[in-house]
């Protein structure tokens, strides 16, 4: 049963019950139009409360009914005759009321939330706009500059914020039921003196001069990137401020059904499903992983510190492992500018950060290391410096203690040598800066025993971030990929491609920087070093012009220059005439490319790399490398990943 019915005395209680999250389907719609109907009919009912079963209010429209054509009744249609009812209905929220859940509940007369609730209108997440009113009701609501904040950033606010803005009516704890009766108890019993509110369409707006419009959508433009739902949902925003309701409600269902029906919008759902599959893939079956309490972390560094600020950011004590007192001082100082940095930003107190830094033991003794259930070695990138720690783990740490490495090049399988129990050995592959950047890729090795791999998900659920499986080869899925990626981009350059029109196509596609820039910035002594490294050991890598520049003493801009010049103190990138005589005699003369041809030459060639990946099972799914390149790499989340892009592009060349 979708919609049922009771009573409390004269408060009709209608519980919408559609788990998982309450989406609006079209059986929930229709149920939900009749109970307006049998209410209206019934003299007497004289208030009706709506609240939801499960862990949530309705979370939205659902999502996997957008790829088919809409079918009655509408949303819209159901919003409106909820607001026209003959009886006040009252929301009454848990959970998250979203999007069309958010709609449904502005077609309320009054909106009661629990305390640990929130609103919001994330359809720009999805590439659409609201396509309910939300964007012609919430600035009726609560004005037009909250509704342009909530609708255009799609971020939810909580229950307090939403009480402030005027989006919810009170906010109540304990038994949501009850309060919400009380409170329609409450509006019938005042009508004299307080007459009920009037219906949000029929509240007045006024819309903003013409030049904070401008803003905006100057503003938005330069956060979107490429990205079109943000800008028309501040058309359809401003439609709602400038012209009658049912014109800007026309303008708002129109720009509804067109982006629904786009490119962005298909890409953003595949992601929205691809992102709630990754931490449930089928094969861990019933393994249950190993509850983590504590955490440590080997070595202090860049990336060491930053996995211990995840770990901490997680509610996790960490033991902080550095070879000696020196390194010891340089760790903590390490991870005190994180959340220094964190507290200048306003995203931690003073008190947050000391009391993270307060769960930190850091030494050089391994013996801190006894009673910890997990630890993370984030050490030299050299199979000597990684077995030489494993070993002594392998001594001091307690037998069913979780070893994770966080090798982002090297074989865990040799990592892991001669380790007493490896079942419990699992590579975790973190992304610098750890503690922001969202990917984790999960490398079991053939003896990592399931336990060990469903305690690797569930860390990655604990620390927010998503899961991706990878399996065992040079780079695992993202370095592997992104070798494939600067080495197409060199070919472009060997083709006589100027380097900073491949920066500006990749931008142009949606990156936040090309790949020479990115190199420039990251160095490119790393991928350099590790060339260097398997020349050593016999392997035939063949020379990159990146080698040049570094055997140049060009590696990016802490030296003043890489494949760009850089004026000292400044990032702006110079196009460098050192570098076109380094590179004089590899580079070609040949027909230009659009900015188009050549991102679609550098995805095309990410995505065959993608393909054999899958092929050869280091990736479960094609999903799981767009998330990869997305939360890992930079790759356009409105674009869908290499695999989505390249698929759909195919489908579309198939039509
Ligand atoms: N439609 C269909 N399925 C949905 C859904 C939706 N709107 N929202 C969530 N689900 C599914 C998920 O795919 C998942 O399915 P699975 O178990 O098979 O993997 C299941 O519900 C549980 O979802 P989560 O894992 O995300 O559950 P959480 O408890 O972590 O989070 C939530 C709950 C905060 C409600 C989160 O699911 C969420 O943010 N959902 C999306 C909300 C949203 O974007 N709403 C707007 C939709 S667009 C719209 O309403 C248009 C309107 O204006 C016309």
């Amino acid at each position: 049963m979708t919609v049922s019915i009771d009573r409390d005395r004269e408060v009709a209680i209608v519980t919408v019950d559609n788990p998982p999250v309450n989406a609006l389907g079209q059986a929930l719609r229709q149920a939900l139009w009749d109970a307006v109907g049998t209410l209206d009919a019934d003299a007497t009912v004289r208030a009706v409360v709506l609240i939801c079963a499960g862990r949530t209010f309705i979370a939205g429209a659902d999502v996997t009914e957008f790829g088919k054509p809409p079918v009655p009744p509408h949303l819209p249609d159901l919003v409106d005759r909820l607001e026209r009812a003959a009886k006040p209905w009252i929301a009454a929220i848990h959970g998250s009321a979203l999007g069309g859940g958010f709609e449904v509940a502005m077609g309320c007369r009054f909106r009661v939330a629990l305390d640990s609730a929130s609103v919001g209108l994330p359809e720009v997440t999805l590439g659409i706009v609201p396509g309910a009113s939300g964007t012609v009701r919430t600035p009726r609501l609560a004005g037009v500059a909250a509704a342009v904040e909530l609708v255009t950033g799609g971020r939810p606010v909580k229950a307090a914020k939403a009480l402030s803005l005027g989006l919810v009516d009170a906010v109540v704890s304990g038994d949501l039921r009850a309060e919400a009766v009380a409170f329609a108890r409450q509006t019938l019993t005042q009508p004299l003196m307080q007459p009920l509110p009037q219906p949000i369409s029929a509240r007045p707006i006024t819309s903003p001069d013409p030049a904070w419009w401008d803003e905006q959508r100057q503003a938005i433009a330069r956060r979107a990137r490429g990205e079109v739902a943000p800008l028309r949902a501040l058309d359809c925003l401003r439609t709602a401020a400038e012209k009658p309701f049912a014109e800007a409600m026309a303008f708002e269902r129109a720009t509804f059904l067109d982006l629904r029906a786009s490119d962005q919008a298909a890409a953003l759902r595949h992601i929205f499903f691809a992102e709630r599959a990754a931490p449930k893939p089928a094969h861990l079956g019933d393994a249950r992983p190993k509850e983590i309490r504590s955490t440590a972390v080997i070595g202090g560094g860049t990336m060491g510190a930053g996995i211990a600020a995840a770990l901490l950011d997680a509610g996790l004590p960490v033991v902080l492992i550095e070879r000696d007192e020196d390194a010891v001082q340089r760790g903590l100082a390490n991870l005190r500018a994180i959340f220094d940095g964190a507290v200048k930003r306003g995203k931690l107190t003073e008190a947050q950060a000391k009391a993270r830094l307060d769960s930190v033991t850091a030494g050089s003794d391994h013996g801190l290391l006894a009673d910890t259930d997990l630890v993370i070695e984030a050490v030299f990138e050299e199979l000597s410096v990684k077995r030489a720690v494993f070993a002594q783990l392998g001594q001091t740490c307690r037998a069913d203690a979780i070893l994770a490495t966080n090798t982002s090049y090297l074989d865990p399988r040799r990592i892991a040598e001669g380790l007493p129990h490896p079942d419990r050995f699992v590579g975790l592959h973190f992304f610098s800066p750890a503690n922001v950047m969202k990917l984790l890729e999960i490398v079991p090795t053939p003896t990592t025993s399931p336990e060990t791999l469903a305690t690797g998900f569930a860390l990655a659920r604990q620390l927010g971030k998503i899961p991706v499986q990878a399996g065992i080869c040079d780079g695992f899925i993202g370095n592997r990929i992104l070798k494939r990626y600067r080495a197409e981009a060199e070919t472009l350059v060997r083709q006589g491609i100027p380097i900073a029109a491949i920066d500006a196509a990749m931008r142009g596609h949606g990156f936040a920087m090309g790949p020479f820039e990115a190199q420039d910035l990251g160095g490119l002594d790393i991928a350099y070093l590790q060339r260097e490294g398997a020349r050593a050991a016999g392997q035939d890598v063949p020379e990159t012009l990146g080698d040049i520049l570094v055997r140049a003493g060009r590696k990016g801009q802490k030296t003043g220059g890489g494949w760009y010049d850089y004026a000292p103190g400044d990032r702006l990138a110079q196009p460098s005439q050192a570098t076109a005589a380094l590179l004089a005699d590899h580079i070609s003369t040949g027909p230009g490319l659009t900015a188009e041809a050549i991102a679609s030459r550098l995805t095309g060639a990410m995505a065959t790399e993608g393909k054999a990946i899958l092929a050869e099972g280091i990736a479960q799914r094609a999903s799981d490398i767009d998330l990869v390149e997305i939360h890992g790499y930079g790759y356009p989340r409105w674009r869908g990943g290499p695999m989505f892009e390249a698929e759909r592009k195919a489908s579309q060349r198939s039509v």
